[in-house]
């Protein structure tokens, strides 16, 4: 393959505008990997280690692919080909890279942050189209930093990459036109609000704990400080660190199943719950504030779908057996969670489900943010 057919196939899908398209073969994603990688299998889930010295042809192989490439797990403390637990840093799906510079809309003598600098390749890309001098980029790991630094020397540009919590952006780089964020948030820190000028643009995978899923959300920041957009599309991102979810919180939330939890009866089904990338599962997270959601699965065709709430510890059990028609809920402590997760459902079907596009986010000042359907004043309320 040469390093132009990833470029062409990005653009024949429609994620690279002909601006971006000599960028993408200026600036190839293969100078911007180390020599060990996990690349990603879509169809098996697996993370599997390709190391350039060992297999040439399968690392470039790998480089080139329209897949996420792992580089490093478990904040860098796992060591060792196999992957670790948690994957903490990666070269992000090309065809996301270009769909997000796409949304991005930048122009020349725009100045931009990017946080989550990762292997530097959306950096070196934006450097190569609006100029290095005009680019800063905040990653929070050292030994990713060192990394990034050198690869963006090698491809000849020099951003200004910063390392410290991009959650503080980069003040001394501010004001800036476009922030772009490439770590899934939970919550929109004010600093991007502040160092973004009225009328710039902040672009950030955005989510709730219900799930792991981000939606892609692009906010216009206005002079009153606010920024409010709509969410483009689902997308998910390895999450900032200090707000990726610890699932350790909720041992001891149910000492004993089911315990004097409430019993009832549910028609809703486990498909109504909604799957990865389907707006269901993301509309029920924007209207059950702080409420964290899995379902398990057994291979005997039962599945149990917990919630478990962030602020008390309140949890909900819903057990669905197939053949059944209608499934057995387990509520317990203060909050009712299934039944705000069933409210939910029952508005989002009433309005004809309407799909993601039609949602929006506004955050203001202080980072308190509100969930919106079709027009900003039209805020979702539930509580
Ligand atoms: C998906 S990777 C970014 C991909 C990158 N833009 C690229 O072009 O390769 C997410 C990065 O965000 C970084 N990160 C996580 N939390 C952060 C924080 N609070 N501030 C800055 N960077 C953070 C991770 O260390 C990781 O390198």
């Amino acid at each position: 393959m040469t390093s132009d057919e990833p470029a062409r196939s990005l653009r024949d899908i429609g994620a690279l505008t002909p601006e971006w398209a000599e960028t993408f073969r200026a600036v190839p994603r293969t100078l911007f990997l180390p020599d060990l990688v996990w690349s990603y299998d879509m169809t098996t889930g697996r993370s599997v280690p390709v190391h350039r010295g060992d297999d040439p042809e399968a690392w470039e192989r790998a480089a080139y692919a329209d897949a996420p490439i792992v580089t490093q797990w478990d904040d860098g403390r796992h060591i060792g080909t196999e992957p670790g637990t948690v994957a903490t840093s990666s070269a992000s799906m090309p065809y996301v890279v270009a769909s997000m510079l796409r949304d991005l809309d930048v122009s020349d003598g725009m100045r931009v942050l990017e946080v989550g600098t990762g292997t530097g390749w959306n950096a070196a890309l934006l450097s190569r189209r609006l100029g290095s001098s005009h680019v800063a980029s905040v990653e929070i790991d050292a030994a990713v930093v060192e990394q990034a630094r050198t690869a963006l020397k090698r491809a000849g540009l020099s951003p200004e990459v910063v390392q410290g919590d991009g959650r503080d952006g980069w003040p001394d780089g501010a004001p800036y036109d476009r922030v772009i964020v490439t770590a899934g948030v939970r919550a929109v820190p004010p600093a991007w609000l502040e160092q973004t000028r009225p009328g710039g643009i902040i672009l950030v995978p955005w989510g709730t704990h219900y799930s792991d899923q981000d939606a892609l959300v692009r906010l216009t920041v206005h002079e009153d400080g606010q920024a409010s957009g709509p969410f483009l599309r689902m997308v998910e991102f390895m999450k900032l660190r200090a707000q990726r979810l610890d699932w350790n919180r909720f041992r001891g939330y149910v000492p004993a199943f089911p315990g004097d939890a409430e019993v009832s009866r549910t028609a809703v089904t486990l498909a109504d719950l909604g799957g990865r990338n389907q707006p269901a599962r993301f509309v029920a997270g924007l209207c059950v504030p702080d409420c964290a959601h899995v379902v398990n699965q057994t291979d005997q065709g039962t599945a149990k779908a917990w919630f478990f709430d962030l602020t008390s510890r309140s949890w909900a059990a819903v057990e669905f057996r197939s053949g059944e028609p209608v499934a057995t809920v387990h509520q317990s402590g203060p909050r009712r969670l299934w039944d705000e997760v069933e409210r939910a459902l029952t508005w989002w079907a009433e309005r004809g489900r309407p799909d993601l596009g039609r949602f929006g986010l506004t955050v203001g000042p202080d980072g308190a943010t509100r969930a919106w359907l079709d027009r900003p004043a039209d805020v979702l309320t539930f509580a």
